[in-house]
């Protein structure tokens, strides 16, 4: 029988996680079909029982049911619990339901495999200190990266991410003011400014001469953070798109046990947003 798969959101009509899965599937030879589920703001609980007890065997979680998703299930992975959030459930052999954050190891693949990044003793500069910061913070300290600093417009929140993350690595965290005359060799924007046409304000000299940037967003043109990676001569200035099929890969994976070929994925989704 073919077993059903959906990523669940709202909104969900430009997810592109069908398309993707899909694609793992045609590849690896797997007989699955994979959904889009529109979830209801106000009984997504409602929504995510009817899928399971209709046979789903996994589901992929999306803005802005991340969090919630974190109470329904029976088991967590480490990762998720450090993120507070999932973004993917597994129903398990005896009916419970799983929960994982694949999104820090969909980013970390994506620097080192995809783009060759070395993380041992690198300074890396986290901006953002919401979900979508907090989502990444444990595969990020496991890298060996030198120190990491979390920055954020809330300092609050910063400090907060700072003691989740410390029992993992090296991690401080601060407010803007904070990041006068500090270099860095690696700077990730999770935050949501470019949503609105906004940059996070960092200042000019903030990364170190052959420095990279990363975008955890991306779009049909270059972000606006990737454009001030560039501005600022970045050696690489990268956006989510790997990080999104990496993901991907992780939540195939622990469905189905078969580790999916990304690159041609990739490949066919940066023809699509040309
Ligand atoms: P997400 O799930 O995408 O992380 P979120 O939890 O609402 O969304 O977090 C948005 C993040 O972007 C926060 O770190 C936010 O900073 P605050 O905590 O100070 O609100 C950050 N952010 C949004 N717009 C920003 C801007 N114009 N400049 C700097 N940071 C911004």
């Amino acid at each position: 029988m073919t077993d059903r798969y959906a990523v669940i959101g709202n909104p969900i009509a430009h997810s592109k996680s069908p398309l993707i899965h899909a694609a793992f599937a045609r590849q690896t030879g797997q007989d699955i079909v994979y959904d889009r589920i529109l979830g209801s703001l106000t009984d997504f609980a409602a929504d995510v029982r009817r899928f399971f007890a209709e046979g789903g065997r996994g589901l992929n979680v999306t803005v802005p049911f991340k969090e919630q998703a974190y109470s329904l299930v029976d088991e967590r992975s480490e990762a998720a619990a450090v993120a507070g959030a999932l973004n993917t459930l597994i129903r398990l052999p005896d009916g419970q339901l799983r929960g994982d954050n694949t999104d820090g190891i969909g980013l970390v693949r994506d620097l080192c495999q995809n783009h060759g990044f070395t993380f041992r003793d690198q300074r890396i500069l986290l901006v953002g200190a919401g979900g979508a910061a907090r989502g990444v913070l444990k595969p990020l300290l496991e890298t060996g990266l030198a120190h990491l600093t979390v920055v954020n417009r809330t300092p609050s929140k910063s400090l907060e991410l700072a003691r989740l993350g410390a029992a993992y690595g090296p991690i401080e965290g601060m407010g803007f003011d904070g990041l006068a005359g500090r270099r860095f060799d690696l700077i990730i924007n999770a935050t949501s400014a470019g949503l609105a046409g906004e940059l996070p304000p960092l200042p000019e000299d903030c990364l170190a001469p052959g420095g990279w940037v990363y975008d955890m967003v991306y779009g049909d043109q270059v972000t606006p953070f990737c454009r001030w990676g560039r501005l600022q001569g970045a050696e690489r200035s990268l956006d989510g798109l790997g990080m999104l099929v990496e993901q991907a890969a992780e939540s195939f994976w622990l469905w189905r046990g078969v580790r999916p070929d990304t690159a041609p994925v990739i490949a066919e989704l940066r023809t699509q947003c040309k």
